[in-house]
């Protein structure tokens, strides 16, 4: 066993010591965040003790988010009964999975397809003393096996997920969720958490992300050559792999502030998801109103969840400014991103 002080972060991100001592066993080292929010405080969760080469550093920013936290604990509070069986897929540290158990829930399973995130899940959760009401399972939800004596014994009342991106859909909730109807994972009028989820659309031009999409190798190469002769080939592959049919992330505030992006359009609602109900192929038609002449280089997108299904807790990605009738902001300087771990996305249409 190894011996290792606990440092918690005072807010001006000095570190100091609690003088919480905790024998740790075998090769765990141990990581410590601090500045957790009240939804993490009132789970009493101290500090997070994880293996070696551990989780993607967004789960940190993603914890200390705020307004998701208190979204998720609402919605959540709102939606799970007494009795209640809840599936949480992609619990991650466990958070969500805690909070149900927190709610009220006869018992929880945790599902999660990163074994080093498993592995957090397990410790976290014994860390708060939920290990008998939360299960962890070490599984990506489409290998769960629904059934008396396997992984979870019935179709959950409850499903709660929080598996978004700034595009909302590129860590594939659709498909999971169509997944889990289709395996029993959710039981017959079962609830999702969130219930459902809107994408905001604006079109928008701009050079900027145009250019991008058309850099070629040639155009780095003098730039990186003066810079760093021995990155050449690197940059060549880069550029190379430089192509944008996945959707980018960005910061619609700062592109549109620092004048990188037009808004042509009014926002425009381009889909409405059903979570219980999830559609693999839904094509709608939307009439989009235009404010300017320009090209459309790209739609921004932006989501809005519905946490318990009545509009009353949402969580959006809509980019600070907006409501004031465009994004234009009218300090200063840059606007800061609203929420700092979910920004937007843009979709890049392909050259005319
Ligand atoms: C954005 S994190 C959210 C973590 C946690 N639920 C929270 O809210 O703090 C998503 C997590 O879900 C896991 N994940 C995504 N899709 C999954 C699936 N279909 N089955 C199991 N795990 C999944 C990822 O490995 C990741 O840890």
């Amino acid at each position: 066993g190894e011996e290792v002080r606990t440092i918690a972060r005072s807010e001006r991100g000095r570190a100091r010591g609690r003088g919480r001592r905790r024998k740790l066993q075998n090769d765990r080292k141990m990581v410590v965040i601090g500045g957790y929010d009240d939804s993490m405080k009132r789970l009493g969760v101290q500090s997070w003790q994880v293996g070696e080469g551990f989780a993607p550093t967004y789960h940190f920013d993603m914890l200390q988010d705020r307004r998701r936290n208190e979204a998720y604990r609402r919605g959540i509070e709102q939606t799970v009964e007494e009795d209640d069986l809840v599936v949480d897929i992609g619990t991650g540290s466990g958070l969500l999975a805690m909070m149900a158990a927190g709610a009220g829930a006869q018992h929880v399973f945790a599902i999660e397809g990163d074994p080093k995130l498993e592995k957090a899940a397990r410790l976290v959760i014994e860390d708060n003393r939920y290990e008998e009401k939360v299960t962890v399972i070490g599984k990506h939800s489409t290998e769960v096996k629904v059934g008396y004596g396997l992984d979870v014994p019935f179709g959950a009342n409850v499903i709660v997920t929080e598996i978004f991106d700034s595009f909302m859909l590129g860590e594939g909730m659709v498909p999971t969720m169509h997944d889990a109807v289709k395996r029993g994972l959710l039981a017959e009028g079962g609830r999702v958490i969130p219930a459902g989820g809107r994408m905001h659309c604006v079109l928008i031009e701009s050079d900027w992300i145009r250019r991008h999409e058309t850099l070629r190798g040639q155009d780095l190469l003098g730039s990186v050559e003066e810079v760093k002769r021995a990155s050449v080939e690197h940059a060549r592959e880069a550029a190379r792999k430089w192509t944008f049919e996945e959707p980018i992330q960005v910061h619609a505030n700062m592109m549109l502030a620092r004048k990188l992006a037009r808004q042509l359009s009014r926002p425009f609602i381009g889909q409405i998801f059903d979570f219980a109900h999830p559609k693999l192929q839904d094509q709608r038609s939307v009439s989009v109103e235009v404010m300017e002449d320009g090209t459309v280089d790209a739609i921004l997108i932006w989501w809005t969840l519905d946490m318990e299904g009545t509009g009353a807790v949402q969580l959006s990605t809509e980019p600070e400014g907006y409501g004031r009738g465009g994004f234009e902001d009218e300090r200063d300087g840059y606007p800061p991103p609203q929420r700092e771990h979910s920004r937007q996305a843009a979709c890049v249409l392909p050259a005319a």
